[in-house]
């Protein structure tokens, strides 16, 4: 990455530092982006993965930061937002990635209750178990054998099914989703679960993957439909859901899209803020990610933080649903989008919450 682009994306930035470490012996970077304190201590997953370049990795991390102050913001829930990205220069073994887990476990505990981690995309409970070895206790979603509350997949899962409830409700007057067309994009920690709740309450699931062996991860669950993943977007349904990586509403998908709502977990699904305006235009009714992805982040960090219990941790998942109506009458009310609805409900908590009162 050139100098000035890294200039350029920490100066359009408005979070509050960008910690970097590189751990030399895999020839991994380590970034945490503290995106904003106003609300609690900065906490967000750590996602793990190869990036073409090294400017990527940071556009990501702090991108998804600024997610995970909006999601906080917006639940009304006493966290702020952070993330940490491990950019990989390749794939590892099992011992470097322990041994790399280890030393960004330490980088965790130097930073002294600044960030907060958990899972994210690439990394899991048994990830946060190394990770805790070192960086105790500012590590979320341990194994529940670890004392930890375990992976945040389901309870996201939970959030984005009452998400597309509420987005049923407000389009064709009841939440139920049976018969509902439902196309789930990405079968992992959060979609999997997803399609479950989906086929459970009997909608018509439709389903996709980048990967061929997807297919043995819903084996066990019957009348489902898989769609090839350069089709997603442009297949008829009545929910589109994201559940993979980012950017995937763009300049090209939104033209050929045959949905009559989004609502998904994946994080920054808009490729631009102007994609929010061309979903408008379109009549497309956009479930915020950061509003319905919130379920794993704040179950998770209720029952770690707050000694939730379980099943207090899903009744306050469950809450999207008001969030989301709030934030859909919001956009009606203000003609504009979901997303700066969202924006403008988060904006308003943190600007009320006041600088320093963390
Ligand atoms: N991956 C979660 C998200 O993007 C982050 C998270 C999980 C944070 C668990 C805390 C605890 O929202």
């Amino acid at each position: 990455m050139a100098a000035e682009s890294l200039d350029t994306l920490l100066r359009e930035w408005d979070g509050e530092a960008l910690v970097t470490r590189f751990d030399e012996p895999t020839g991994s970077w380590l970034l945490i982006a503290l995106h904003s304190s106003a609300l609690g201590p900065p906490t967000g997953g750590t996602r793990m993965r190869v990036y073409p370049a090294l400017g990527d990795a940071a556009r990501d991390v702090m991108k998804l930061a600024e997610g995970m102050t909006l999601k906080y913001a917006v639940a009304d829930f006493p966290r702020g937002g952070g993330k940490a990205v491990i950019a990989l220069r390749r794939e590892l073994s099992p011992s470097e990635r322990r041994g790399l887990m280890l030393r960004y476990g330490a980088l965790l505990r130097s930073l002294n209750g600044a960030y907060f981690t958990g899972p994210d995309v690439g990394t899991s409970p048994d990830d946060m178990d190394v990770i805790a070895e070192t960086g105790s206790p500012y590590v979320f979603a341990r194994n529940k054998a670890k004392g930890g509350a375990g992976g945040s997949g389901a309870a996201t899962a939970l959030g984005t099914f009452v998400g597309i409830e509420t987005a049923c409700e407000r389009l064709f007057g009841s939440p139920s989703v049976r018969d509902r067309r439902v196309l789930v994009q990405g079968i992992g920690s959060v979609g999997l679960p997803l399609v479950q709740r989906l086929a459970a309450a009997g909608a018509r699931v439709l389903w996709s993957d980048v990967l061929p062996e997807a297919d043995a991860r819903v084996a066990h669950l019957d009348g489902l439909h898989r769609v090839p993943a350069d089709a997603a977007t442009a297949t008829e349904c009545d929910v589109l859901s994201p559940c993979a990586l980012g950017g995937v509403l763009n300049e090209s998908s939104i033209p050929q899209m045959r949905c009559r709502a989004i609502v998904g977990a994946a994080n920054n699904q808009l490729a631009s803020p102007a994609d929010a305006e061309r979903l408008r235009e379109r009549g497309i009714l956009v479930a915020p990610d950061f509003v319905v992805s919130i379920g794993g982040a704040l179950g998770i960090t209720g029952q770690e933080a707050f000694g939730w219990t379980p099943e207090q941790a899903d009744a306050q998942v469950r809450r999207v649903a008001d969030t989301l109506r709030r934030v859909f009458d919001e956009a009606e009310r203000a003609g504009i989008t979901t997303d700066e609805a969202g924006r403008r409900i988060a904006h308003r908590r943190i600007a009320h919450a006041g600088p320093g009162s963390a």
